[in-house]
């Protein structure tokens, strides 16, 4: 069994995408570990409590980001876990933190990498006007929402979209590419190579 740690500091509609995807089976031999939360307040540790899954606060406030990062990987280490998907985690991991789960952390980030990396990537899309926009798998590492890339989805921009709208968009798509590639990655089906992740034949 592979146990997945899933980082949260809000709503955590991507956490309970990949909690339905382990329990229904669609990601295979994996378990929920643990979800931990950085925020005592995120909306998700509810919904995750309310569905019997184990969770835990680290909470940041008044820490160094290092600090902070060696109790959440005690955290995680405690519940054996073997992935760590981030989900709205609203912080950047620390050196240390990234040594102890090397190739071993995703994120997902609502736009087609490598355009529009950090905040606000849905409305950075609109501005910059291009027709097509999405969301983005990928393994973490020390650059922002730069690491290797798993997995990819493209949708159309509107021109009368707003940035509530496309948020909206790409989110459904989240939902769905996010299990798919944890599904991959747990199958070990694939190789690293420099910036690729290519599927292992
Ligand atoms: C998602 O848009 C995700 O791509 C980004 O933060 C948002 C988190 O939403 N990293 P949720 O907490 O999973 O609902």
């Amino acid at each position: 069994m592979t146990r997945l740690g899933i980082l949260i500091s809000g709503r955590g509609s991507n956490m309970l995408a990949l909690v339905e995807a382990v329990r229904s089976g669609r990601i295979a031999e994996t378990e929920i570990a643990v979800v931990v939360s950085d925020k005592p307040n995120a909306a998700g540790l509810t919904r995750a409590g309310g569905l019997g899954v184990q969770t835990q606060v680290v909470e940041r406030q008044g820490r160094t980001r290092e600090d902070h990062d060696r109790e959440t990987v005690d955290v995680l280490r405690s519940h054996h876990v073997d992935f760590v998907c981030l989900a709205g985690y609203m912080r950047v991991l620390s050196a240390y933190f990234l040594e102890e789960f090397r190739h071993r952390i995703l994120n997902i980030h609502p736009s087609l990498l490598p355009a529009f990396p950090g905040l606000n990537a849905q409305l950075q899309a609109i501005e910059h006007g291009v027709k097509f926009t999405g969301c983005t798998v990928h393994f973490v590492d020390e650059t922002l929402d730069g690491g290797p890339i798993i997995a990819q989805r493209s949708i159309p921009v509107y021109e009368d979209d707003t940035e509530e709208s496309l948020s909206a968009r790409i989110l459904e798509q989240e939902h769905q590419l996010y299990p798919e590639a944890v599904a991959f990655v747990v199958s070990g089906k694939y190789e690293i190579c420099g910036r690729r992740v290519l599927r292992k034949r």
